[in-house]
């Protein structure tokens, strides 16, 4: 069983619920016996265009909704990546230990940088220092959606060659990859959900009870059938928002029932949408409520401090070790 555990996320501004019942989620439950390590990955976000002002605000906005989620900084380290530069010294020498033809296989970068006029070297090497924010804390559990695991696999690539090359040091750190791994787009259910697709494509953790409702009632669900399906991707989609939302009340007796309708070919949408609706808010209420008392607290940037400087005691000893072993003065 994984004993250090480590995960990141980027400070978009805004969490959406599928960052939630894919990752964050299960970054808290795994708090109650583990040793957790959560980051908000700033040097991750200049990979694209970013403005310094909004860039800032996103990282105390995106530890607000991580700790208003259940994130406990009394108990795990909670940080921003770019107050603990020994992440970018480890990049360097895994960059060293990593092929160029890895890289090259990473679908999250031909997806990123598609259609692109400008597409930066560290877009091409983001995986490099995703592994480094891993092993930089010898992490071995990485709470993760489905979209990382490849990533993870050349974290654990690059842990191997470190290993072979300089010494035994690292452990191979494993993906833990829970029920939501995959929450589709509402508005385009063949795709994951994704900020970056825009508003009709997400819902965001915090935001008003009036827009994710009409985002609810609006989700597509009538795409058809590709074969070997039998139910649209779009279907599924709001089944599985269902019962993640439900989950943690043991279930809903609704959802079963609803999917009896569904095989027998009597499901109503408009009421599976009422449903689904009203269940993720049951989940979202509490978290918006947390939310808002957090921030009136004003407590965010000493949760921050405090959390870099623990990040930063386990960097500073790890890296001194591989300094030696890899021959730095
Ligand atoms: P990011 O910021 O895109 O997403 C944060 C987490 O949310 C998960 N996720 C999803 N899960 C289910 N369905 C979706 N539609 C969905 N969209 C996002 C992601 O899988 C992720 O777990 N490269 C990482 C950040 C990172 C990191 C790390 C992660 C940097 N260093 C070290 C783990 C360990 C990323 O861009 O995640």
């Amino acid at each position: 069983m994984a004993t250090r555990i480590f995960s990141g996320i980027q400070p978009t501004g805004t969490l959406h619920i599928g960052n939630y019942f894919g990752a964050i989620r299960n970054w808290a439950a795994l708090q109650t016996d583990h040793d957790c390590i959560y980051c908000i990955v700033d040097y991750h976000a200049i990979t694209i265009e970013t403005d310094p002002v909004a860039l800032r605000a996103a990282s105390r906005s995106m530890a607000l909704d991580l700790i208003a989620c259940g994130i406990d900084p009394e108990r795990s380290i909670l940080f921003v990546q770019s107050s603990v530069p020994e992440h970018t010294e480890l990049a360097w020498i895994f960059g060293c230990v990593t092929s160029y033809g890895d890289l090259s296989r990473m679908t999250q970068f031909k997806d990123k940088s598609a259609d692109k006029k400008f597409v930066s070297a560290g877009l091409f090497t983001y995986p490099i220092l995703q592994a480094a924010d891993i092993l930089l804390y010898r992490a071995d559990g990485v709470p993760v959606g489905g979209d990382q695991v490849q990533h993870l696999e050349l974290s654990r690539r690059i842990a191997r060659r470190f290993n072979t090359r300089f010494g035994e040091f690292f452990p191979e750190p494993e993906p833990l990859v829970g029920k939501g791994a995959r929450i589709t787009s509402l508005a385009d259910p063949t795709a994951k959900m994704s900020k970056s697709d825009g508003e009709a494509h997400y819902i965001g953790v915090m935001e008003d009870e009036g827009s994710i409702r009409k985002k609810v009632r609006s989700a597509v669900t009538d795409t058809g059938l590709a074969p070997g399906e039998t139910m649209s991707p779009g279907v599924v989609n709001l089944f599985e928002i269902l019962e993640l939302s439900t989950e943690l009340a043991g279930g809903s007796a609704v959802a079963a029932e609803l999917r009896a309708d569904f095989a027998a070919g009597k499901l109503m949408y408009s009421r599976l949408k009422d449903v689904v609706f009203d269940s993720l808010m049951n989940v979202l209420r509490p978290i918006q409520q947390r939310r808002s008392e957090l921030e009136a607290s004003g407590k965010v940037e000493e949760i921050l401090a405090h959390g870099a400087e623990k990040a930063r005691a386990i960097a500073r000893d790890n890296i001194a070790s591989v300094r030696e072993m890899v021959g730095f003065d």
